[in-house]
């Protein structure tokens, strides 16, 4: 007897996290004097500020018989172990050990390269150890020092392995579902384009023509109909969206960071971080003020998934149908990252680009939006704008 029931597959999770650049959250958070213990990739990381103003990241266990260097003291540009006063450099090197002599030569620990990129925190993470390539960068925000209004942030630890995140990025029904609440229709357009260690996504809201190329990125938001979102992760870790999105009679620019940091192979830490470009005519403080809705409202949109996350059950062979867009695609490209380089293939950062169909969908979605509207009227209960 056959059985034709689908097996659910998935392989056991690999302790091996992704290489790449990875967010510890507003650099403003490190830079107070003290070392700030940071759990990521299975180990721990000590993060401080060194007296001469640069930021440094060292292995937090100390080589000599192991105490945290987070629960000890910056000392000039060096962290004090509390145990018994070595000290560590922002290059790993020790660089005293006060009741010695001599500093043993293989004293010398890891330490992790950082870098800043609007006000923000990343730290450089690969299982071979080789220093972050130059082409591998973290694009910013432009104009994000004069233009935006500060950060929104938030810190969300999640207990998953971060694929059912990136998955998000082609996950095209779910956005109806999921963020639309069976109410509201976000995908009228829907793409990816995978190339190198990029991924984008673009995403309308509105069906139109346009006068644009839809997979063009940087479309003026003067152009846009409906809502706009040009989305990309830039590596495994780092996910730039800019949303254009109508709100109370203007067009509004806005952007979410979502970074998240692995502690290991089944949690994580998200970054969330929101913006929206400031309105010439308003003060700083109103500006700061407006932004602070508009991330309020998308940070709880982009929270809605998590509920998702927590309840499902991890899965290498999702059964797909015709309304769906690009997993395998996206996978494949995602894989990359948990490979050694030399065994990057070229079937992982090929250019490709994927335009989702959604006009069947977008019809049923309206007929479904419909039907959930009469019910949650019915019941006395208020419809959801977004
Ligand atoms: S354990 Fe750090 S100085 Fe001894
Ligand atoms: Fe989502």
């Amino acid at each position: 007897m056959t059985d034709d029931v689908y097996q659910l597959t998935a392989a056991p999770l690999s302790k091996r996290l992704a290489r790449g650049w990875h967010c510890l959250g507003p650099a403003a958070r490190y830079a107070d004097g003290q070392p700030h213990k940071v759990e990521a990739f299975n180990t721990q990381l000590v993060v401080f500020r060194t007296e001469s103003g640069a930021l440094a990241a060292l292995n937090d266990f100390c080589p000599h018989m192991g105490a945290a260097l987070s629960e000890g003291r910056v000392r000039g540009d060096s962290v004090a172990c509390p145990f018994h006063d070595w000290r560590w450099g922002q290059d790993g090197r020790c660089t005293g050990i006060p009741y010695a002599k001599r500093i043993p030569p293989r004293a010398r620990t890891r330490s992790w390269p950082l870098k800043v990129v609007d006000r923000v925190l990343y730290v450089w993470h690969d299982p071979e150890r080789k220093p972050p390539p130059v082409e591998i960068t973290l694009p910013g925000i432009e104009g994000f020092e004069t233009d935006y209004a500060d950060w929104s942030y938030s810190l969300h630890r999640i207990a998953t392995n971060p694929r059912e995140l990136v998955d998000n990025l082609v996950d095209v029904a779910h956005f109806f579902y999921v963020h639309g609440q069976g109410v509201n229709r976000l995908c009228a357009f829907f793409g990816n384009r995978f190339e190198g260690h990029v991924a984008w996504q673009i995403l309308e809201s509105e069906p139109h023509e346009g006068n644009y190329d839809k997979m063009q990125i940087g479309v003026a938001a003067e152009q846009v109909v409906g809502r706009r979102t040009e989305t990309a992760y830039f590596g495994p870790a780092y996910l730039k969206s800019r949303l254009l999105i109508p709100f109370e009679d203007e067009m509004t620019e806005n952007y979410i960071i979502l970074a998240q940091q692995p502690i290991n192979e089944t949690e994580f830490d998200l970054h969330m971080l929101i913006t929206t470009r400031k309105r010439p005519d308003l003060t700083d403080e109103q500006n700061n003020l407006r932004a602070a809705q508009m991330a309020e409202m998308l940070r709880m949109g982009t929270l809605q998934d998590v509920h998702i996350w927590k309840t499902k059950t991890r899965i290498d062979n999702p059964l797909l149908c015709d309304g769906d867009g690009p997993i395998y695609q996206l996978r494949r490209w995602y894989e990359q990252f948990f490979v050694n380089i030399a065994d990057v293939t070229p079937q992982m950062t090929q250019r490709e680009e994927i335009i989702t169909d959604t006009r069947y969908a977008y019809e049923v979605w309206g007929r479904q939006s419909e039907e959930r509207i009469a019910e949650l009227e019915a019941a006395g209960i208020s419809v959801p704008i977004y």
